[in-house]
């Protein structure tokens, strides 16, 4: 039901068909920024979308023939954030929200009943409720490995995966294993991808815009971001068929991680890994202090591996382990403060009681 969104998020029991107030796409975008370090175009195009679609649903005017869907497309680097945003996009609208593989998709010769399982996920995540479901976001990674060109030989080629994944975004009834029925209509499809080689394509069919005077400093930039848009056609030369990409007419860049983008995230997010760590030694008793220097040698060691953010858990996790292990035999250990990467970490321990034997 349309209204039902509505009245569900709309806390404290009283019957609401508007749309809280506080879910703007300022209040997305806010909420995005606690757990997202930046990519702020793609969270205020993501939050956009978002809002835009939910309206449409509030007012029940999602309809293949009167407004097209705007599902969304997320191109960038893996490790950037592009799973991260979507999951957290789907905590703050409190909608079920499911994730599913374009490879795996294209793996199998059965990519309807692939399809179906991944609504079926949404429904449970929904708790069984259809109608929920029916305002979930789905997001489909690896969009960009369903290049046309792949004829995989086991399982379904890339352009038939893209026929059926766009039935769905199109909006379709499809039966669920338990008999029932699910409209993909209101529910919001997020595809995402790497797209390796594409800045290539769009530098190759750039446009030369003649109608805009190149001399001036603005005229310049806009030039530049015309330029650096993603456009339909640049899609179809990368092997998405024409209808798949018509299919997503909001795309959003994700950028490569800077090093300071990855200090940040090692430090700044709410849930961030050393805001998890400290929390981890606190309970032991124990203050925990990294300092910065140790956060630039993990993103340049990041930066290395070319895996974005992904591999920083890694990294930090080892960096921990070896006093995780020493500190829990060790209460007396107060403070323990790590000043770079290749050296131990100091442990200050309490001054021991002067009657206390003496022990090494
Ligand atoms: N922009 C970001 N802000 C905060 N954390 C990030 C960001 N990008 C990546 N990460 C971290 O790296 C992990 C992998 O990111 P993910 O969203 O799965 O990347 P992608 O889907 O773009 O490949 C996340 O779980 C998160 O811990
Ligand atoms: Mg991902």
């Amino acid at each position: 039901m349309p209204g039902e969104w509505c009245v569900r998020i709309a806390a404290g029991g009283r019957k609401n068909i508007v749309l809280p107030k506080t879910l703007k796409p300022s209040f997305i975008v806010k909420y995005l920024d606690q757990y997202v370090v930046g990519q702020d175009d793609a969270k205020k195009i993501v939050a956009v979308a978002v809002y835009s679609h939910f309206r449409k649903i509030a007012r029940g005017r999602v309809d293949k023939t009167l407004i097209m869907k705007s599902n969304v497309l997320l191109i960038g680097s893996s490790g950037t954030g592009k799973t991260l945003l979507c999951a957290t996009l789907s905590n703050v609208l409190d909608v079920p929200f499911v994730t599913a593989e374009a490879t795996s998709l294209a793996q199998t010769r059965y990519v309807n009943e692939e399809i179906e399982a991944v609504l079926q996920r949404l429904v449970d995540k929904a708790d069984g409720n259809i109608e929920k479901a029916q305002n979930g976001i789905v997001f489909i990674d690896e969009i960009d490995k369903l290049k046309a060109t792949d004829g995989e030989q086991r399982g379904s080629s890339g352009e038939s995966v893209q026929h059926a994944l766009l039935k769905i975004m199109e909006g379709s009834q499809v039966k669920l294993a338990d008999g029932r029925y699910i409209d993909t209509t209101g529910i919001l499809f997020i595809c995402g991808g790497a797209f390796v080689g594409l800045d290539e394509i769009i530098k190759s069919q750039t446009h030369g815009y003649g109608f805009i005077a190149t001399s001036q400093g603005d005229n310049q930039r806009i030039l530049d971001r015309l330029n650096t848009r993603v456009k339909p056609t640049d899609l179809f030369t990368y092997g998405l068929i024409p209808e798949f990409t018509g299919r997503l007419p909001i795309i959003a860049r994700f950028h490569d991680l800077t090093r300071e983008l990855m200090v940040r995230i090692m430090m700044e997010p709410k849930n961030s890994l050393y805001n998890q760590f400290r929390d981890i030694f606190k309970d032991e008793g124990v203050e925990l202090t990294v300092e910065p220097r140790v956060f630039e040698q993990i993103a340049e060691l990041a930066t290395e591996y070319k895996t974005g953010a992904r591999s920083l858990r890694g990294i930090f996790e080892e960096l921990l382990t070896p006093i995780l292990f020493v500190v829990p035999d060790n209460p007396d250990i107060q403070r323990v403060v790590i000043t770079t990467l290749f050296s131990e970490p100091s442990y200050f321990r309490k001054p021991a009681p002067a009657s206390a034997p003496i022990s090494s």
